[in-house]
């Protein structure tokens, strides 16, 4: 089972043997050949596009400043609802007048949206000039995917048919093009098993599979040492990663690693979240930022169950209750889905509950968007759109006064704050904070706020020993 998910390093030796190929054939194909990737999705497509991106530098393109200035363009694309399929579908649709001003270019669409047959076919049929297309297992192969596009000056489709619960690898030695020199993406562990019934993602992104503990140590303190200030570590569920050890224990040691930096995590599954994740972000407030990630997507325990969700409303709030005991400072957020199939105007009035009784500092809401191939796009009652709009439209007014007096708390306090360098920077609640000078990115610094809106604050810089006065 273990060398069917780890890459072996034989193969991605193999890897670069492709990409010495490749790089010659590009060179004479193209004399200067350049790449350029586009991003649909969520944070684990950008990381994937960073590997995507570093592969193909290592082929010997270098970056183009935008799609029509390149011979290789990548769409990396979502499946989570219809709006980003959409999306990604028509960034597909843009590549027909790049191909007919350059029909030496290679196109590629790859990454959740053909991972599923019925696109990949789709694309097949009705985007004759997209040259590849492969799906989330098959980003680390690129090199050898391109060599046979460009060898053959045929159209190729690499996406596995495997079931879920054997689809997905783990491959590390992947060359990674950062997008940032000093806030980074490290996934902990891929896929999912949860099988949440509106959710398309296990589905294209395969079993749980968990790094090994060490690789992601070394890539943390590497980061570290090359100046990164802010890692996000990723997974679908990081609660459920089991590497040998549990999520929290990892946490802990890499909060350990000396160095001035914060360590983000995302997503946590309620149902897994424990004391000892609390436990450990307590005994390290300077390293692991406050901010929990909780998504509850309903207030209301029938529809909780009806997307198997497996906590209850009960539950989610004693989580909320021991975060704030153990971490009055952090910021909590969340992911809600309004018109579930069934949701009631009760069930409805059960999550507006919850976000007044929680007082979130942030919601992501979505409106509900049947998934071919999940259970819930197959439950009776669905939800007028119309229905599903108002009742979306209702959380984001009500979330908006919720924000506003949590920001308006904060007038006052003093956050550290990590600089994006055009004079707003990042608290370690993830707020965006605005100030006064425009700081270098990637530099820490103390800010008082001084003004509050409904998601935007401003402060002053605390400089050293103005504190005291
Ligand atoms: N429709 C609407 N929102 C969805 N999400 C996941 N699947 C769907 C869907 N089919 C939302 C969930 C999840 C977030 C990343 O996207 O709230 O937490
Ligand atoms: Fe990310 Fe899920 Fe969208 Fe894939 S389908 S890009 S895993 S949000």
């Amino acid at each position: 089972m273990t060398e069917e998910i780890f890459v072996s390093p034989a193969e991605s030796a193999r890897q670069y043997g492709f990409t010495e190929k490749v790089r010659g054939i590009i060179k004479e194909k193209y004399g200067d050949p350049k790449v350029f990737v586009i991003t649909y999705g969520c944070q684990q497509n950008e990381a994937d596009s960073e590997r995507l991106l570093g592969i193909a530098l290592e082929c010997g393109y270098s970056r183009a400043e935008k799609a029509e200035d390149a011979d290789l363009i990548i769409i990396n694309t979502c499946a989570i609802r219809e709006h980003a399929e959409k999306k990604a579908l028509s960034g597909a649709g843009s590549f027909k007048k790049l191909k007919e001003a350059r029909g030496d270019r290679v196109l590629a669409v790859c990454g959740c949206m053909p991972q599923q047959e019925y696109r990949a076919d789709q694309i097949d049929k009705s985007y004759p000039y997209v040259d590849l297309v492969f799906g989330t297992d098959r980003g680390h192969l690129l090199a050898e995917m391109l060599y046979e596009v460009l060898i053959s000056g045929k159209r190729r489709r690499f996406v596995s048919d495997l079931p879920h619960d054997r689809l997905g690898v783990i491959a590390e030695d992947v060359p990674v093009c950062r997008e940032s020199s000093y806030k980074a993406w490290v996934s902990v562990m891929y896929g999912c098993n949860n099988f949440c019934t509106y959710c398309i993602v296990p589905s294209v992104r395969g079993r749980e599979r968990s790094r090994d503990p060490e690789r992601i140590i070394d890539e943390v303190k590497s980061l570290v040492s090359g100046g990164c200030r802010d890692i996000t570590l990723l997974g679908q569920n990081v609660n459920s990663y089991s590497g040998g050890i549990g999520f929290p224990e990892l946490l802990d040691k890499l909060a350990r690693i000396d160095g001035d930096f914060r360590l983000r995590f995302m997503t946590s599954h309620p149902k897994d979240a424990s004391d000892r994740l609390t436990d450990v972000m307590a005994a390290h407030p300077k390293k692991i930022a406050r901010h929990f990630h909780l998504p509850a997507q309903s207030g209301s325990d029938r529809i909780l169950k009806a997307m198997n969700r497996r906590y209850t409303r009960e539950k989610y709030m004693g989580i909320v209750k021991k975060i704030r005991e153990k971490l009055p400072d952090a910021a909590i957020t969340t992911d809600i889905i309004c018109g579930f199939p069934g949701e009631t105007d009760a069930d409805f009035e059960d999550t507006v509950s919850l976000i007044r009784e929680v007082g979130f500092d942030m919601i992501y809401t979505f409106v509900y968007s049947p998934r071919p191939g999940t259970a819930a796009a197959e439950m009776p009652d669905q939800i007028p759109h119309e229905i599903k709009v108002s009742r979306f439209s209702r959380l984001a007014d009500i979330q908006n006064g919720i924000s506003a007096g949590i920001n308006e708390r904060c007038v006052g306090k003093t956050f550290r704050v990590l600089s994006d360098g055009d004079g707003t920077g990042r608290s370690s609640q993830n707020k965006i904070i605005s100030y006064d000078k425009v700081l270098p990115a990637g530099v820490f610094a103390d800010v008082k706020i001084t003004e509050a809106q409904a998601y935007a604050l401003k402060g002053t810089i605390i400089l050293k020993g103005q504190e005291k006065a």
